[in-house]
């Protein structure tokens, strides 16, 4: 699909701006490049203030015909996913997109003969292999609804995830290894199945040879279902806007928010995006290192690439074994072209000695990006010397999960880069800085920074939040009405580049994965010896930012602050999950709070940061003389 690919900065410049006059006829003509059972009737109707957004609407589509079908006859013996898994001894696996195309086919009609119809919500709960990837694609070619849940969640976490999109079926793997760590997933799943009655059938893919405990009538292997049905299965005819998944992603108050993803304008977004940004050509071996359980896998391991028709690299292992060159020799053995990763893991990599990265031939490599939160200047330069050996361009690729494609990046071998900026906005994408006050602050000579907002809608936005339509436009539509909200801070400079400075709300973006506070903090309250807590972020050199609770607990606890800390993380590891534990554990005599009761975060994060000298005006505070206390007792 390379006819979507710009080819020059002036090309981008020209396409740019007639995304901006005219999008219908721009996106129009994109969406000509793709597969329609039906083509539509109009290209975009949107109102802010409702919010609603649609796409493409009157057209009849099937995802999987655009990722599979249509490549059939020309590139159908390509290999389409390659599959390196955790242990290097073992092999990895090469699937063509017949190949793929027949399994996802077959697997489809598990679901069927499972009792899954178009419109039911199917949880995955998977590790990475390419069984996630089947799964989800069979979803999506019966019309069923993927949530796929990162298989790093806690039992609580999944099962609240479950019933909030009532799913009917739940799909997982008995066990998987991550470095030398084996995870019990199917233990994981059947605590959350204590609390999930809305699942029927579990259907687990044996990863490992360990026994399975499988509850009767239930629960069903995966190899033992594949048995019992055919290997064809006629792609579902979908409305544009049919849902085609559920991604949930953490929010300011402590529920997760399910991100309702359209059909027609993610697959549109998603592939432009990914074809424009990366660049690939035919022969091409991309890998982007996320977990298909975030937004990145979604988009750009699973859809764009496949929709594109490249070779998209599956990891299931981590970074760290069986060494800190697990990446580079992946790169060398598999002659990775593309590599796109998380700003946590470069600054992880870069602390190792170099002999890791200099005994594999990076030679392959021709584009670098990355992906999840800001790059700083050290890391950048880093990735650019000593992988990109300075002939890579690095695409910082700026996006959300609400988002649904890449908003703000350079497009490789064409947009110039700066270090630490996300650059330009993609084509059909329109940010705004704005001032507190709301005001929009112009593009201008001078520098600004503000609050980053979007103007006008692009085809992947998400559409609404699954069951709760008020909070998707309370979170997004209300702070600067008839505009986008990213809950992101930007600065710009002279000639419209966007550096991303961070969220400007209780998000903290930890080793790049998006994290609530407010669901952390509540995890903390279950403590029957805490009063209360506050929860904020504070810089970290290699998770970019980690996780400091300021706790106050009951005069009468008898237990030693050590044994509470672990206790607290004991209880955030199996509510929220590993991922949420904290840094830093302060307990204090009280927290800083305005005469209304409100927490003043504000001032926390200051402390955490050690940044206290100037904290501003504190005597509005209800209990001022508290911030000495916590000043000269933080950790
Ligand atoms: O704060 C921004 C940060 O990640 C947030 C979105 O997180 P999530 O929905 O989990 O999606 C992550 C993968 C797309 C954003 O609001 N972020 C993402 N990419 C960048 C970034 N911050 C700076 N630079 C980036 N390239």
């Amino acid at each position: 699909m390379s006819a979507l690919q710009i080819n020059s900065f002036k090309e981008y410049k020209e396409k740019y701006e007639k995304s901006v006059t005219d999008p219908e006829s721009f996106w129009s003509d994109i969406a000509d490049h793709f597969h329609w059972k039906k083509k539509w009737d109009s290209v975009l109707e949107w109102d802010f203030s409702k919010p609603e957004i649609k796409w493409f609407q009157g057209a009849k589509l099937n995802i999987t015909e655009n990722c599979l079908d249509r490549h059939l006859d020309t590139i159908g013996n390509k290999t389409a996913i390659i599959w390196e898994p955790n242990d290097p001894d073992e092999e990895s696996r090469h699937i063509t997109y017949r190949q793929l195309f027949v399994k996802v086919s077959r697997f489809a009609n598990v679901l069927k003969n499972n009792g899954i119809e178009k419109g039911d919500r199917v949880c995955l709960y998977m590790p990475m292999i390419p069984e996630l990837a089947i799964a989800m694609l069979a979803c999506a070619r019966i019309g069923a609804v993927h949530s796929i849940v990162f298989a790093g969640f806690s039992s609580s976490a999944l099962a609240s995830r479950i019933n909030d999109s009532q799913c009917k079926m739940l799909i997982t793997a008995n066990e998987v290894y991550r470095g030398t760590k084996p995870i019990n997933l199917k233990a994981v799943c059947d605590q959350a199945l204590e609390q999930t009655p809305s699942v029927e059938k579990v259907i687990v893919y044996r990863r490992t040879v360990e026994p399975t405990d499988m509850t009767e009538g239930r629960d069903a292997f995966w190899f033992d279902e594949l048995q019992k049905v055919e290997k064809d299965c006629p792609a579902e005819e979908m409305d544009a806007e049919d849902m085609l998944f559920i991604l949930y992603t953490s929010g300011s108050t402590g529920k997760p928010k399910g991100m309702v993803h359209s059909t027609a304008g993610y697959m549109v977004g998603a592939t432009y995006s990914f074809e424009n940004v990366f660049q690939c050509k035919q022969d091409d071996i991309y890998w982007c290192t996320a977990d298909i359980g975030w937004i990145t896998g979604h988009s750009y391991i699973i859809y764009g690439p496949l929709c594109a028709g490249a070779t998209t690299v599956m990891f299931e292992g981590v970074p760290s074994y069986p060494d800190y060159g697990r990446f580079w020799e992946i790169v060398a053995k598999l002659k990775v072209t593309h590599f796109y990763t998380a700003p946590t893991a470069i600054r992880a990599l870069a602390k190792h000695p170099l002999s890791l990265v200099d005994q594999h031939d990076l030679s392959s490599l021709k584009v670098l990006g990355t992906v999840g939160e800001p790059i700083n200047e050290e890391a950048w330069h880093w990735y650019n010397d000593n992988i990109g050996k300075t002939k890579c361009p690095i695409v910082d690729t700026w996006w959300q999960t609400e988002t649904g494609a890449m908003m703000i990046s350079p497009i490789a071998g064409i947009t110039p880069t700066r270090p630490t900026f996300a650059t330009l906005p993609l084509p059909g994408v329109q940010p705004v800085l704005m001032d507190e006050h709301g005001n929009e602050i112009p593009q201008a000579l001078e520098p600004a920074e503000g609050r980053l907002v979007m103007k006008a809608p692009w085809p992947s936005i998400a559409r609404t939040i699954y069951g709760d339509h008020q909070r998707y436009k309370d979170t997004y539509f209300s702070t600067y009405p008839g505009n986008y909200f990213t809950g992101d801070g930007a600065y710009r400079d002279a000639s419209g580049n966007y550096r991303i400075t961070g969220r400007v709300d209780d998000v903290v973006i930890v080793s790049g994965h998006n994290l609530g506070t407010a669901p952390i903090e509540n995890a903390i309250d279950e403590h029957a010896e805490i009063v209360e807590c506050a929860v904020v972020g504070f810089p970290h050199d290699i998770k970019g930012n980690a996780l400091y609770a300021f706790v106050t607990k009951y005069d009468e606890s008898k237990k030693s602050d050590d044994d509470l800390r672990k206790e607290i993380n004991n209880l955030i590891a199996s509510t929220v999950g590993a991922i949420a534990k904290l840094d830093k554990i302060q307990f204090v005599s009280g927290l800083p709070k305005t005469r209304s009761g409100k927490i003043m975060r504000r001032i926390l994060r200051k402390i955490a940061s050690q940044d206290a000298e100037n904290l501003g005006d504190i005597s509005t505070l209800l209990n001022p003389d508290i911030v000495e206390e916590i000043k000269s007792g933080a950790l």
